[in-house]
């Protein structure tokens, strides 16, 4: 996020725009706590993860006096466009402000869960993926010294494409998603004809899944293989920080920059994203369609390359 800030604060500056960043995204337009954006106070930041400007989960942004504190500060400062850097929440907050503004609004897709209709990629979505990766391969010297099986939750409380790629960047051998209900019972009769040469087994499990994350899921698979030495390993908030990789701020920097020309252009109420390396703009209530199904391709990849 913070190459994404970057992006729109030296664009806007470039074009004699003035920036104001706030705090704790809309907790900040509440409380009207912002700070004026200089391209010194964007400096040497593209490195870093998190975002400089803070962020929270807004409860009061949902109520009736929260959503008016917000709609007030915006008018106090005379804001002319406005500029949201985050996921499926933030654009619905983005919807529900416009009802009550007459102020351009351009989302720039941010969320490590990368659930967005309208980008390939969110930003944060490729760091937290080379951070599973980096993570299951330590996993995986321990399973195969052990001949242990391994049931690792990544996140993804309602989406499973963080497990998806990483599953297959770390050739694991079974996937356990929100998107795909019954996959318990084909995992288990899978487990019924896994090679016995194969020493050890990763089972990548994203946190949403229905059957209640990694040690449900490994309590599951005892009752039916007590045979197997199993460990369960959950990555957790280590996903979602850290130096991002070069891709990301590489889009980062394109979709910033691109919001800022998006707003000058006169655009409004959509989503900057990159699909098929084109920036591409999709309406609000479109971007935040949940992702139903994944794909199934790259679900088939899993099953032949494990086997
Ligand atoms: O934004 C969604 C997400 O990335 C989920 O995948 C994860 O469960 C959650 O954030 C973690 O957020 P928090 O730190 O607020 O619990």
């Amino acid at each position: 996020m913070n190459a994404c800030i970057r992006a729109v604060v030296r664009t806007a500056l470039y074009h004699n725009i003035e920036v104001t960043g706030f705090i704790r995204g809309y907790e900040g337009l509440i409380d009207d706590n912002h700070i004026q954006m200089s391209r010194e106070s964007v400096s040497g930041i593209i490195q870093r993860g998190g975002t400089i400007l803070k962020t929270a989960r807004s409860a009061r942004f949902m109520t009736k006096e929260g959503l008016q504190k917000a709609v007030d500060t915006i008018s106090k400062h005379k804001v002319d466009g406005m500029i949201i850097i985050g996921g499926d929440g933030s654009f619905r907050g983005a919807i529900e402000l416009n009802k009550h503004i007459n102020v351009p609004l351009v989302g720039c897709a941010g969320t490590i869960d990368n659930d967005l209709v309208g980008t390939d990629f969110t930003i944060g979505y490729d760091t937290a993926i080379n951070t599973v990766v980096e993570a299951v391969d330590r996993i995986r010297d321990t399973a195969e010294s052990h001949d242990r099986v391994f049931v690792v939750e990544v996140m993804g409380r309602d989406a499973g494409l963080i497990a998806l790629r990483s599953a297959i960047a770390c050739g694991a051998d079974a996937l356990m998603v929100p998107e795909i209900k019954g996959d318990l019972d084909q995992l288990i009769s899978k487990m019924k004809g896994w090679r016995s040469s194969k020493s050890s087994k990763i089972i990548i499990v994203a946190e949403g899944d229905e059957h209640g994350g990694a040690y449900k899921i490994a309590d599951l698979i005892k009752k039916n293989f007590p045979e197997f030495d199993m460990r369960v390993s959950i990555l957790g908030h280590i996903q979602r920080g850290g130096n991002p990789t070069c891709m990301e701020r590489v889009n980062a920097s394109i979709v910033g920059y691109n919001a800022v020309q998006a707003l000058i252009a006169g655009r409004k109420n959509e989503m900057v994203g990159i699909i098929n390396k084109e920036v591409v703009f999709t309406p609000f209530e479109k971007a935040v369609k949940h992702i139903e199904k994944l794909n199934p391709d790259l679900e088939k990849l899993i099953e032949v390359l494990s086997t």
